[in-house]
């Protein structure tokens, strides 16, 4: 195994990333447009990803109480989690001090039905799971504000999605982005990993401005955007 190998296998298993040969996972795309890369990747196994997006040691780089503290949701807000995987961030947020209504949207149909049977499980009836696609959230209705944790370089085609999704906001409505930093352990390839300036970049491209950067997480950037 070369060092450049094993630095990716270390990367890897940081969130989840199932080492599966090249053909399954599919290629790592550059979008037309001159979009920055997206990682394709499936993430088709619940069970197996559950080990580590819930592990109960991701709490302490993640402090997801500190995010959802730091969303400023207000009573009666509503939130949609894009790329849920297995509810980490949905499941707290409706648990959250406003119990916003939670939309879950992942475009793996098993993440979202096991997002549904926890929720059911937790007795939690503001969640909603929702099965997204590729180009599209399918959020049945505007809400307050848009979290993506983890997801955006998984993203294809970003500007063409996010001019699509400011539909999706209401008018105040906010779009906050937690992505790995580069050189952070756990995660995606550095070249999946973003600077601020390179999201901001491309999401002004999509008619957002940036609202407010949080750099309290050690791993990750936290930006929150709002429509231009
Ligand atoms: C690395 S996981 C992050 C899961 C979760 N946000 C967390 O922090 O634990 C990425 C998730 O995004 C989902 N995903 C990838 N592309 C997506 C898309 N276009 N729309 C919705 N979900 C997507 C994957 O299926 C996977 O569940």
């Amino acid at each position: 195994m070369t060092k450049r190998h094993a630095f990716f296998l270390v990367a890897v298993i940081g969130l989840g990333y199932s080492l599966r040969p090249q053909a399954q996972q599919g290629q790592h795309g550059q979008a037309p447009g001159g979009d920055l890369p997206h990682m394709e990747h499936r993430f088709d196994n619940p069970e197996v990803s559950a080990k580590s997006f819930d592990d109960p040691a991701r709490d302490v780089w993640q402090m997801p109480a500190r995010v959802i503290a730091a969303l400023n949701l207000r009573s009666g807000q509503s939130v949609a989690d894009i790329g849920s995987g297995t509810g980490y961030f949905a499941i707290a947020l409706a648990k959250g001090p406003t119990a916003p209504r939670v939309y879950a949207v992942d475009i793996e149909p098993a993440m979202v039905a096991y997002v549904r049977q926890r929720a059911e499980k937790e007795g939690l009836t503001n969640v909603f799971a929702v099965q997204g696609a590729g180009d599209r959230t399918n959020l049945p209705e505007s809400v307050d504000v848009v979290l993506i944790v983890d997801t955006y370089h998984h993203l294809p085609n970003r500007v063409a999605y996010f001019t699509a999704l400011k539909q999706r906001l209401k008018p105040s409505g906010r779009l906050a982005i937690v992505d790995f930093r580069k050189g952070a352990p756990g995660g995606p390839p550095d070249e999946f990993r973003f600077t601020p300036e390179q999201i901001s970049g491309e999401l002004a491209r999509a008619g957002f401005t940036l609202q407010a950067q949080h750099d309290f997480l050690p791993r990750q950037v936290f930006l929150v955007y709002q429509v231009k």
